[in-house]
């Protein structure tokens, strides 16, 4: 380019800007389902050249969900089961022509270090006996409960699609419904029995899809401890190729630039409002100006995200730990001993635990994510546990182990029940999309918190009010 070709284009940058709403420069800090879903979302606001968006993301596009190869096929390591009624991944999943992955009949029980004190059976009339024999009316009780719960959550699909959006996460689930900000103040354990629910049913259903979902006990909170029962629905389903693909596709289809680097710092410029962005890649620095910046890692103390945030009239400060939970694939077979069963055929595929302080916190069989229907069983499982299993407890596990593989995760919250305030406007354009898992951890969470984030930036940006927004609505009635 010759310098007046230089100066004509500078002058043609420089004239929009006088003479248009200036185009703004967004920053994504992170590459999971959170901030690939939100460019997708500011994508679609600010249109195909409405902004210029670049996504930060230090290791790989994904983040939390992510996949290992084990004798040549793919399996889910991370996040892994979507609930039917998770109406943003469903969406997704049409939006970018994948498919569900297809699933294969096995058999769930429950184990309390000893025994199975309950065990799915091949006939699902019998199973359905069974729980109402050892749980007695609380089984519908708790299905009729979770049901209405996720009725009432669905009301922020049509909030968000009406355009809404909530400076804060107790404002996001009170409109849905004030009893969920209610839920979030007591245990999952206290709230149930209040409820009416029996004993038996928390401390052996409730709790054994807690140590599955979320690695904890219900101490958790009740809205947490409602969203992981619901969590084992049936129904539940996963991507044909990987979850992973979601936020690969969603990354192209927003046309953000990616940024393979870790952002460490983020100054605010007071005199023209927007930031300065510091990021390692390797060993070269960069920096970059934004108008507006949307966190979309977790932030607490004990998460790896350790950005800095500089020159702001007031530090920042997020309170409380992620959980640690590593998963464990193992290529081997079931030490079904181990489990009192007499022999393989016997044996259940998805052991969940009820009791607290065992060595693992569930353990069950996985299919490839490419599986198909008829390929037969697969040796392979995935332990779910507080530490890293020793050798010795792997080998009293699994016979003839094959290939083992770890991943150490800071994978959700460590809930409780006191109070907190967690916001998603941290400055004024800049967002926090992870506020959202202190109310409940999940892939369709992260997209909710994404759509929220997208939205709040898209009317602070324009200057559309809620008001105003309010008011157009009416007039359409
Ligand atoms: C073991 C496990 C099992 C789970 N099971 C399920 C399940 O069955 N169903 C379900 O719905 N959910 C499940 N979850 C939860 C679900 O995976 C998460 O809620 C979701 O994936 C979070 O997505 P995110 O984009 O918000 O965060 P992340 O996926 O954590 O993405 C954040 C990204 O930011 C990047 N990053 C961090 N700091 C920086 C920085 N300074 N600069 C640049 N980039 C940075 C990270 O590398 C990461 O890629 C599970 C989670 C784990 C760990
Ligand atoms: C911002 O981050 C870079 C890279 O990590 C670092 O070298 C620099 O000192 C930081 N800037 C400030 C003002 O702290
Ligand atoms: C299997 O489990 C049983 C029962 O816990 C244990 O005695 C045995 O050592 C384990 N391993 C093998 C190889 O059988």
């Amino acid at each position: 380019m010759n310098l007046c070709v230089v100066f004509m284009f500078s002058l043609l940058l420089w004239n929009e800007g006088c003479h248009m709403k200036k185009i703004p420069r967004i920053a994504v800090v992170g590459g999971g389902i959170g901030g690939t879903s939100a460019s997708y979302f500011l994508r679609e606001l600010f249109g195909p050249h409405g902004a210029f968006i670049d996504l930060y993301e230090a290791n790989k596009i994904g983040g939390r969900l992510s996949v290992v190869e084990v004798d040549g096929r793919d399996y889910e390591m991370g996040g892994s089961v979507i609930h039917p009624q998770n109406k943003y991944m469903v969406d997704f999943l049409k939006l970018l022509g994948l498919k569900k992955r297809q699933t294969r009949y096995s058999r769930c029980g429950l184990y309390n270090g000893h025994e199975f004190v309950f065990t799915e059976s091949d006939w699902e009339i019998i199973t359905l006996a069974k729980l109402a024999w050892r749980y007695g009316y609380s089984i519908i009780k708790l299905q009729n409960y979770i049901g209405d719960m996720l009725k009432k959550f669905e009301r922020i699909y049509t909030l968000q699609a009406n355009g809404k959006s909530f400076s804060s996460v107790s404002d996001l689930l009170k409109a849905m419904s004030p009893q969920f900000v209610d839920d979030m103040h007591v245990s999952t354990k206290d709230g149930f029995r209040e409820n009416g629910f029996s004993e038996r049913i928390v401390d052996e259903l409730v709790l054994a899809t807690l140590r599955a979902n979320y690695g904890q006990s219900a101490t958790v909170h009740k809205f947490v401890g409602s969203v992981s029962v619901a969590g084992a629905d049936g129904g539940l389903w996963a991507v044909h190729g990987g979850n992973i693909i979601v936020p690969q596709m969603l990354l192209e289809r927003s046309q953000a630039t990616l940024i393979n680097a870790r952002v460490t710092n983020i100054t605010l410029r007071p005199e023209t409002e927007d930031f300065l962005v510091n990021s390692v890649q390797g060993k070269g620095f960069t920096s970059s100006l934004y108008d507006m910046i949307i966190i979309a890692t977790p932030l607490t103390e004990n998460t790896q995200a350790s950005i800095r945030f500089l020159n702001f009239p007031k530090s920042f400060t997020f309170p409380g730990v992620y959980h640690k939970t590593v998963s464990t694939i193992v290529h081997g077979k079931l030490n079904v001993t181990y489990f009192g069963f007499e022999n393989e055929k016997e044996a259940v595929d998805e052991i969940l635990t009820v009791k607290q302080d065992l060595v693992f916190n569930s353990v069950g069989r996985l299919n490839p994510v490419d599986y198909t229907p008829n390929e037969g069983v697969f040796d392979v499982w995935k332990v779910f546990s507080q530490r890293p299993l020793t050798k010795v407890e792997l080998n009293d596990l699994f016979l003839q182990q094959k290939d083992v593989h770890v991943v150490d995760w800071l994978a959700y919250p460590h809930y409780h029940s006191e109070q907190r305030t967690d916001e998603f406007i941290l400055h004024k354009h800049l967002f926090y999309i992870n506020a959202i898992e202190w109310a409940a951890s999940a892939m369709e969470m992260s997209v909710v918190g994404a759509k929220n984030v997208a939205l709040l930036s898209y009317k602070t940006w324009t200057g559309i009010s809620e008001a105003k927004e309010t008011g157009n609505r009416k007039e359409e009635l």
